[in-house]
């Protein structure tokens, strides 16, 4: 009688076990999706990875017509999200 309900327990767990892994695994999968939804630094002469953020901004506020706006408030690093093309 003790013992069954001993495995029955035990089951439990590992239902929860198995779901908490799940559950791991599927946030993981989200957060992976968000950072990789923002475009990529493209290579060009002038996006240099290592400009600070002012710079960045200093192009993609909206002066210049064929320069994309950024789309969304500003943040303290850009190449965090936007991470640079290896070539061309
Ligand atoms: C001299 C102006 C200038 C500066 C400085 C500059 N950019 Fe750009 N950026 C551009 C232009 C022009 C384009 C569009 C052409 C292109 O994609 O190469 C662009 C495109 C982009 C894109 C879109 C790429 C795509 O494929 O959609 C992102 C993202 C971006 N820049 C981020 C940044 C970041 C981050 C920095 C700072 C490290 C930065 N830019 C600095 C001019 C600039
Ligand atoms: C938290 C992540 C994150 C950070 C940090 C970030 N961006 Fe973005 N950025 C995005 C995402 C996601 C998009 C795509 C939005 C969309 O398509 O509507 C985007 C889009 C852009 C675009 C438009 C690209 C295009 O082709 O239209 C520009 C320009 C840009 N960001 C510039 C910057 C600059 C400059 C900084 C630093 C001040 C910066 N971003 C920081 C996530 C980020």
């Amino acid at each position: 009688m003790a013992k069954k309900k001993k495995q029955e327990l035990k089951g439990q767990i590992n239902f929860y076990k198995a779901m908490a892994v799940l559950g791991a695994i599927i946030a993981g999968t989200f957060v992976y999706m968000l950072l990789d939804s923002a475009p990529r630094l493209s290579a060009r002469e002038f996006h240099d990875p290592k400009d600070s953020a002012t710079q960045c901004l200093s192009c993609h506020t909206g002066q210049a017509s064929n320069i994309p706006i950024m789309p969304h408030r500003r943040m303290d690093s850009c190449t965090f999200c936007h991470t640079p093309d290896k070539a061309g």
